[in-house]
């Protein structure tokens, strides 16, 4: 029971996390063409990503502190948390970029970022699927 409600609570936040990468890079996306969105819109969507990785490790971590081995997935899911890993890395890198960056660009280029944070985020949902049901 224990267990299970820490994964439960965890998925919450991971949830919850997965919506905010979503809907915030989708909103920044938006506006970026005409003007700049304000750099604490990146600094949360880089925050979310973080917290994507951290929320998502902690299932790993979870298992291993009660199974004593971390979970036991292969093929197509392997592959799909692969996905998501990469994804993390390159939307927390694209955020930094434009919290480095962001203020000087061409709306074409605040546009291109934006819209990688949100394939990145939707290609992250899509691989969510396949990690739950092909593990
Ligand atoms: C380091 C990155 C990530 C790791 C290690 C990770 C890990 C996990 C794990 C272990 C689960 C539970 C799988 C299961 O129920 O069998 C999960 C579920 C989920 N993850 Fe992630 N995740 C990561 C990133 C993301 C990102 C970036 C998103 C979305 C933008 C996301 C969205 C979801 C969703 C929606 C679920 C629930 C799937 C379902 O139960 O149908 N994850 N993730």
């Amino acid at each position: 029971m224990g267990t299970l409600l820490e994964y439960a609570l965890i998925q919450v936040f991971h949830n919850f996390g997965a919506l905010l990468v979503v809907g915030l890079s989708g909103y920044g996306f938006r506006v970026a063409l005409r003007h700049p969105p304000p750099q604490m819109l990146a600094l949360l969507v880089m925050l979310a990503w973080l917290a994507q990785g951290l929320t998502g490790a902690t299932f790993g971590w979870v298992t291993y502190r009660s199974d004593h081995r971390l979970p036991d997935i292969h093929g197509i899911a392997v592959g799909a948390l692969m996905i998501k890993i990469s994804c993390v890395g390159m939307g927390v890198g694209l955020m930094a970029t434009c919290l480095r960056w962001g203020p000087s660009w061409s709306a074409h280029r605040r546009m291109a970022i934006w819209a990688g944070s949100t394939v990145l985020a939707c290609l992250a949902l899509t691989a969510a699927a396949f990690l739950r049901w092909f593990s």
